[in-house]
């Protein structure tokens, strides 16, 4: 009340702090929310896999419901014992590495929440965290709002978006905490190569900083599968690694909310203590959901991959028919393509901004990956053919053809 008695409403953020007035929405989530505001807009924004989560997953959901008397309960902070452990098997089984499910596997809502937690645990205020540039969107705020300074590292958009580890030894100074790594990359779709991962795994142990592997996409490698290169194998980077495994691309699981973490143990004791406090525990539906996922036959993932290759065959080709509006380089993995804007637009976002007003199609803006992703945008591939279609036909009605 003021003086006079009269109720007093809020000033304008007078109760917002300032690092959350500081942060911005992430441009694929602010072009998803407008699209879906615009009836019959066709969106490439939002890399949700088209695929309903797999039969043999729900199936095992039901039947837990049914008669598992603690299914509404929460787990325990760390996440269910039996699922820990089939998380350590499966770790063996794709890296060679045996862990302890109890010592270094934690259970988290998907990569999102774990880097944030992870990143909760590991940086002081000032700390640098190096980022690729592109890299995937949130990052980039979660070391922001943990207090960390964003070091860019761009990736080289001429050599098909490689990485320059040349590079990388400038920015490493005594702050350095970490590097994230998501390879195939988001957005890019690159590959990134075992030589690169392994010469930045040397400048860790040499100046100890942690590499962060956000991995959702490590499925979808099409005929690169070779070249795929997983750091988390490396025994002796055991202690500087932090893997982060995701349900939600490779299970279309993304609504579930499920990943995990395999940390050295020291860091997995902290992140407990975070994630408690962050959430309890993550949803113990979404554990059972996981762990008949480690147990089935996993087939879909053949068939989820054998589907993205065909769509990004098609999104290819309906690009090579705009080379006047589109230059992008051939995605070896993921189900992205980030193609760089030919046309005079004042930023990528004003771009985006228009296909949807104008021709109802949604796009990320490339700006929202990183300084270098100015001037292109990110399309995924994961929705349906019809809608790539749909979505090409009306940026050809609105272009032109070459
Ligand atoms: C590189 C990368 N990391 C993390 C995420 C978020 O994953 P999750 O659904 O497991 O939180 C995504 C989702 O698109 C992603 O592309």
């Amino acid at each position: 009340m003021t003086s006079n008695g009269t109720a007093q409403r809020p000033k304008a953020g007078r109760f917002v702090a300032d690092k959350a007035a500081s942060l911005w929405l992430s441009g694929i989530k602010e072009m998803a929310m407008l699209s879906a505001r615009v009836e019959g807009a066709v969106s490439l924004a939002w890399g949700i896999p088209s695929f309903p989560t797999p039969d043999y997953i729900k199936k095992a959901v039901v039947e837990q419901l049914h008669t598992d008397d603690d299914i509404g309960k929460y787990a325990l902070p760390d996440g269910l014992d039996e699922f820990r452990h089939v998380v350590a098997r499966k770790h063996e089984a794709d890296t060679g590495i045996a862990i302890d499910a109890n010592e270094h596997v934690m259970i988290t809502a998907g990569n999102m929440q774990g880097i944030y937690c992870l990143l909760q645990v590991i940086t002081n205020p000032g700390d640098e965290i190096i980022l690729t540039d592109p890299c995937f969107a949130s990052h980039i705020q979660q070391v922001r709002m943990c207090d960390g300074t964003v070091v860019y590292w761009a990736l080289d958009e001429a050599k098909a978006w490689s990485l320059d580890v040349d590079a990388l030894s400038d920015l490493i100074t005594d702050r350095t905490k970490a590097i994230i790594i998501n390879t195939p990359s988001n957005p890019t779709g690159k590959i990134f190569s075992r030589r690169n991962l392994l010469r930045i795994g040397e400048l860790a142990k040499r100046h100890g900083f942690m590499i962060i592997i956000d991995d959702p996409y490590s499925h979808f490698t099409y005929e690169y599968s070779e070249k795929y290169f997983n750091l988390a194998a490396e025994a002796e980077l055991f202690e500087n690694i932090a893997y982060l495994y995701s349900f939600s691309k490779a299970y279309a699981m993304s609504g579930w909310r499920l990943g995990y973490m395999v940390l050295p143990a020291h860091l997995k004791k902290q992140a407990i203590k975070v994630h408690d406090l962050n959430m309890i525990c993550t949803s113990r539906i979404a554990q059972v959901a996981g762990l008949a996922a480690l147990l089935g036959d996993r087939h879909h993932l053949t068939e989820f991959e054998a589907a993205f290759a065909k769509r990004r065959q098609l999104i290819c080709e309906r690009l090579d028919a705009l080379p006047h509006i589109f230059a992008y380089v051939k995605p070896e993995g993921a189900y992205y393509v980030f193609p760089r804007i030919l046309t005079k637009h004042q930023s990528a976002r004003d771009f985006c901004l228009e296909m949807l007003k104008n021709n109802k199609i949604a796009l990320a803006p490339g700006s929202a990956f990183g300084p270098s992703g100015e001037s292109h945008v990110r399309m995924t591939f994961c929705v349906s053919e019809a809608e790539i279609n749909l979505a090409f036909d009306r940026l050809e009605a609105c272009f032109g053809k070459a």
